[in-house]
């Protein structure tokens, strides 16, 4: 697999050096790490993120299970560096043995998100292992590192799927970094090297890159659904529960999802008691997404969607990134 330059460690701007140092605390070579996308980043994509030198995660979303993540793991055989571990809070409420599985495939990093209780991170910690977790205001930030989360990942309002709706990165990061005596990552929205050199210049240990590398070859999208992404632009994506009410999935309703937006969400959005009430309407969506109907098919994506444009491998999205921010006037 490609690797990436890490060239920067010759002439790194301030913000730069401080999240190598980071990068390289963890195992990795640069601070990029995969945002944990369940049905997305499996094994295959996480691989090649921590091939190219940075810290991949296997995401475990709505659907993860024990057993799901042991179909994953093996992916990761064999590469050299570090690899992380995405849960979903109410997933592993009802999945047990779920977050030990996990323990026990002895990754750098584990994240569970969207949940109040952080009672897991002390767990997490004691087996040697960074918990990590989404926050989205200063006040969350604080509780989270009071629990014992190790790296706090500042999810701004434009990210692709789940998250609460504060504000955009850049303020919420700020918001974060005046709380934060652990590394933040920054999340939502990033796709472009002038955007990941800002946040890193702001303080930011990393970036948590989720719908720029939705769409890699290594990733576990359908065809349907990778073209579905290269023909989108931000405003193509909106906020909406539809779908987890329309699917009847427990996400707490303080985190929508940022989604592409469909018929479905056009005609659902806004009126989530409606359809939570319409068992007709819900059956029919059932219907559609047992036929992989891609007019219907959820695909989560963020504002950032219009800056992906083809398929490519996870190194050449990471190599662009980082060359941008290490040598802005190449390319
Ligand atoms: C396709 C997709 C699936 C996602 N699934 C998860 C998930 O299972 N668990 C999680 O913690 N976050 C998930 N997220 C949210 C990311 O962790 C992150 O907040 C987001 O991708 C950052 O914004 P960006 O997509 O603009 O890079 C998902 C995001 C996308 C785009």
């Amino acid at each position: 697999m490609e690797r990436v330059t890490t060239s920067s460690q010759q002439s790194p701007g301030s913000g730069i050096s401080a999240a190598l140092a980071w990068a390289n605390r963890i195992g990795a070579r640069i601070p990029l790490v995969n945002a944990p996308m369940g049905g997305v980043a499996g094994g295959r994509l996480a691989a090649a993120v921590t091939a190219a030198g940075g810290l991949g995660m296997i995401g475990m979303g709505s659907a993860g299970s024990v057993r799901a993540l042991e179909q994953e793991l093996p992916h990761l055989r064999g590469v050299t560096g570090p690899f992380g571990i995405g849960l979903v809070d109410w997933v592993v409420a009802g999945q047990p043995g779920l977050l030990e599985a996990a323990i026990e495939a002895r990754p750098a990093l584990i994240s569970v998100s969207f949940g109040d209780d952080l009672g897991w991170a002390a767990r997490v910690a004691d087996a040697g292992i960074v918990p990590a977790t989404q926050v989205y205001s200063g006040p969350d930030a604080r509780r989270a590192q009071d629990a014992g989360i190790g790296v706090l990942v500042a999810r701004g309002v434009q990210g692709g799927g789940h998250g609460a709706v504060n504000a955009p990165l850049l303020p919420l990061l700020d918001e974060v970094l005046a709380v934060a005596s652990v590394p933040v990552l920054a999340a939502g929205g990033i796709g472009a090297p002038r955007e990941l050199a800002v946040v890193l210049r702001a303080g930011a240990s990393g970036g948590w890159l989720g719908t720029c590398l939705a769409a890699c070859s290594e990733s576990l999208l359908p065809e349907a659904g990778r073209r579905a992404l290269l023909a989108a632009s931000g405003a193509d994506t909106v906020l909406t529960r539809a779908y987890d009410v329309g699917m009847e999935l427990p996400w707490p309703t303080r985190f929508p999802a940022r989604v592409l937006r469909t018929g479905f969400t056009d005609r659902w959005t806004g009126r989530e008691d409606e359809l939570a009430a319409d068992s007709a309407a819900r059956h029919a969506l059932t219907a559609a997404l047992d036929a992989n109907d891609p007019a219907v098919t959820p695909i989560d994506a963020g504002e950032g969607v219009g800056l992906v444009t083809v398929v490519e491998p996870v190194a050449h999205v990471l190599g662009r990134l980082w060359s941008g921010v290490v040598d802005p006037g190449a390319g």
